[in-house]
């Protein structure tokens, strides 16, 4: 499979070209959320934001969508969460004899995955006969695949892993960073205040990594990754891990907390949010003391993609309003805030409060 080549070096997020694409998508998506409001509002953030990076991914990837199709899009993405279920539930799960053991589950996997594959077609069509087809990345991924440099079902569970499997990490991920600057709003003055000297320049800011904004994006993946062990893998030959012989076919997961919460590297405070101490470290100390997008062959494709969707939302947020934890969830302390137990990720059901800018 070369999923790089379908979909990545050429094809792909490339930080800079997508900055500007995902600030207005973020401006826009704020604007509607204050529409009907004003004053003090106080609201889920996971609840909330959920649908940006969704969108984001989506629309980056198919052009402009109509509105039916990103509510034909958003409903397969609660189908494909809801199907997770029995993903990670495991057990006769993971074998073909599912099929009839728990043949309702199976017809609604069936059922999911021909309408995932029938929009796709869709919408490849649509695109082609419109006047840039080329412009457009599914374009592209599409005839990637036509020219057998990736399978039909490669492809399909790709953009299904982009865009379905995503959408409760990205969510996570998100929600926490903006759940850490509302409670510690020292930071966030100091955020809002380089984002206002970068203006007009935000698109560099986004990809900088010797900013606040990209301390406080790490710091925040740092204490939330999301999930505390990895997803399983495992490797045909016989394998040595730290002085260990992992026979052949073994699943191994990584224990991600231990590692980004590890108090010798990271010190007695290694659970506090504070983006000021990754000034003083430098970025070939992270490669084996943070867990964020995965390592090696198995590594996130869309992660500077996902960074620069989560830095553009920062930026637009932080311009527009200021956040605050209500005065009983900042009294409680954000650790004591409950989980959602429906989806894949543990998303959190704290709320915040945005106050907007220009009301003051
Ligand atoms: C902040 C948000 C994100 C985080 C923390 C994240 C993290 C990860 C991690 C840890 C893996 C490796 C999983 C494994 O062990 O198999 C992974 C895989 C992957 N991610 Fe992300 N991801 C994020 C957002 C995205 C986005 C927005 C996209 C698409 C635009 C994306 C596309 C993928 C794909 C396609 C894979 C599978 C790669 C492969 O198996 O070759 N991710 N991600």
């Amino acid at each position: 499979m070369d999923l790089s080549t379908a979909f990545g070096q050429d094809a792909v997020p490339k930080l800079a070209q997508n900055t500007p694409f995902l600030l207005d998508t973020a401006e826009e998506f704020l604007k509607q959320i204050r529409q009907n409001e004003t004053g003090v509002v106080q609201i889920c953030a996971a609840n909330s934001f959920s649908r940006f990076p969704f969108m984001a991914t989506a629309e980056y990837l198919y052009s402009p969508l109509k509105d039916s199709e990103k509510e034909e899009l958003w409903s397969l993405g609660q189908q494909s969460l809801a199907l997770m279920g029995s993903v990670l539930a495991g057990g006769v799960f993971r074998f073909e004899v599912s099929r009839w053991l728990k043949p309702q589950v199976y017809k609604q996997l069936a059922q999911f995955e021909k309408d995932w594959v029938n929009l796709n077609e869709r919408i490849v069509q649509a695109r082609r006969a419109s006047s840039e087809p080329s412009a457009t990345v599914i374009v592209q991924a599409w005839e990637a695949m036509e020219a057998g440099i990736i399978s039909k079902k490669e492809m399909i569970q790709t953009l299904s892993e982009m865009l379905f499997a995503n959408l409760d990490v990205s969510t996570h991920v998100l929600s926490w960073l903006v759940i850490f600057l509302a409670k510690h709003t020292d930071i966030q003055r100091e955020l809002r205040q380089e984002i206002k000297t970068n203006t007009k320049s935000l698109m560099e800011l986004c990809g900088k990594k010797d900013s606040l904004l990209h301390r406080c994006f790490l710091e925040s993946i740092r204490l939330r990754p999301f999930t505390v062990f990895t997803i399983p893998e495992r490797s045909p030959q016989t394998k040595i891990l730290g002085g260990y012989i992992v026979p052949p076919n073994t699943s191994v997961v990584v224990d991600t907390l231990s590692i980004n919460h590890n108090p010798q590297f990271w010190g007695d405070d290694c659970t506090e949010f504070n983006p000021r101490r990754l000034q003083k470290l430098p970025l070939t100390d992270l490669r084996y003391n943070l867990f964020t997008f995965g390592f090696g062959s198995r590594k996130c494709l869309g992660q500077h993609f996902a960074e620069a969707m989560m830095k553009a939302f920062i930026c637009q947020l932080l311009v527009q309003y200021e956040i605050g934890l209500p005065i009983t969830d900042n009294k409680a302390g954000i650790d004591s805030g409950t989980h959602r137990k429906d989806t894949w990720v543990p998303i959190s059901n704290i709320h915040i409060t945005l106050s907007s800018l220009e009301d003051n």
